[in-house]
């Protein structure tokens, strides 16, 4: 099994655990998402897409896993580091990147390393792409502008 789809399986069983069908729906189509567009960012850009993917099925897992938002990148890089640390998936940089930039996904109006933008751009895509009948967020109109125009879209 690939590390991507293992971590995937692991995802998949912490977001069952939600009760809200809904919501399940919701962080699952969220997560995977995220973790389309930041492997087709990564590749563009000439970054590591599985890392970039990874990252992504762990950036909003502990917001999913509390019901709370509230300091939710950061916490959230505390508990991928758990998580990567317990699965042993990646090595020591890897998971320091995957880290990284689950702590920075939040920060949308500075610019961090290369693969924190990915994760950030990713989380902007499926923000403003899942449903285009809803408004952009002003946070997320120039990020969004930028990545229209990287895409020719
Ligand atoms: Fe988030
Ligand atoms: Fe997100």
């Amino acid at each position: 099994m690939s590390r991507l789809k293992e971590l995937r399986k692991y995802v998949d069983a912490e977001i069952n655990k939600m009760e809200d069908p809904d919501k399940r729906t919701s962080a699952i189509a969220h997560l995977y998402g995220v973790s389309l567009a930041a492997t087709m960012i990564a590749k563009k850009r000439g970054l590591d897409p599985e890392i970039a993917s990874m990252a992504a099925m762990l950036h909003d897992l502990h917001a999913y896993k509390t019901g709370s938002y509230d300091d939710h990148a950061h916490k959230g890089a505390d508990l991928a580091r758990e998580i990567l640390g317990e699965l042993k998936l990646t090595d020591g940089t890897e998971t320091d990147m995957i880290c990284s930039a689950v702590y920075h996904h939040d920060d949308k109006l500075v610019e961090d390393s290369p693969m924190d933008e990915v994760l950030k751009d990713a989380d902007v895509i499926h923000h403003c792409m899942n449903d285009l009948s809803k408004p952009i967020k002003e946070k997320e109109q120039a990020r969004f502008d930028k990545l229209c125009a990287e895409f020719g879209m």
